[in-house]
């Protein structure tokens, strides 16, 4: 198996926005709304090569073929709770796509992903699936999450994050080697607590102002 590629969306609007995400006195309110509004764009980046069809439709000078989207509706899979702070900007683009939820949450001793909830449409098998979470650290929870997703018969699944550590994009194309991933960087490392650095913190305490 071919392994799967790692897409850093390097537009200039996207990394500016990250940039002020990443400043530690930017609010509550701030960052959930560049979150949502670079969501939009990694979206954009993650459909770029969605399967069009054509239909046959009248404008008001002539009837022409035009094209329009293929296939069943996407789902999104936002990992709770971060990654719901990515749906709503890709359900902005997506308005029809299907939402499976999978709740997860790091063990901090051990950085083990502790699943708590999992809700899904049940015909996963002919769907694009999309993962979204804003960090990929160890990938423990990616992993996990595309793990159940496969069990649940998902075949066609993606992985859009806002940040990454080099060790998770390792752990994920080692271990879902069929996901392509999305990001808008790639940090240096992990700590010693399995935070990404530079990074950007912990992203759901960011979001929901919980520290
Ligand atoms: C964060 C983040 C990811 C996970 C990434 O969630 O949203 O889900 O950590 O780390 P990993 O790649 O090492 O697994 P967290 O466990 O803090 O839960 P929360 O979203 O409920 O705060
Ligand atoms: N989860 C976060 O929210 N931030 C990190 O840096 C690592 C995991």
């Amino acid at each position: 198996m071919t392994l799967s590629s790692v897409t850093v969306v390097d537009h200039p609007l996207v990394q500016h926005k990250l940039t002020i995400m990443r400043e530690r006195d930017t609010s509550t309110k701030s960052f959930r709304t560049l979150l949502r509004e670079i969501s939009l764009l990694l979206c954009y980046e993650a459909t770029r090569d969605l399967e069009l069809t054509t239909k046959s439709i009248e404008t008001p000078l002539q009837t022409m073929q035009a094209p329009t989207l293929s296939g069943k509706k996407l789902v999104f899979v936002p990992i709770l709770r971060a990654g719901m702070g990515l749906l709503e900007g890709m359900l902005d683009l997506v308005p029809s796509a299907r939402v499976a939820h999978i709740g997860l949450y790091r063990d901090h001793e051990t950085l083990q992903a502790i699943e708590y909830y999992f809700k899904a449409p049940e015909d996963l098998s002919d769907r694009l699936v999309i993962v979204l979470d804003p960090m990929l650290a160890t990938a423990n929870s990616a992993s996990a999450a595309i793990e159940r997703l496969k069990e649940h018969g998902a075949r066609n699944i993606r992985f859009v994050c806002l940040l990454a550590a080099p060790e998770g994009v390792a752990k994920i194309r080692a271990s879902h080697p069929d996901v392509p991933v999305y990001c808008a960087a790639i940090d240096t490392r992990l700590n010693e607590k399995g935070y990404i650095v530079p990074g950007l913190g912990d992203a759901g305490d960011r979001m929901y102002g919980t520290k």
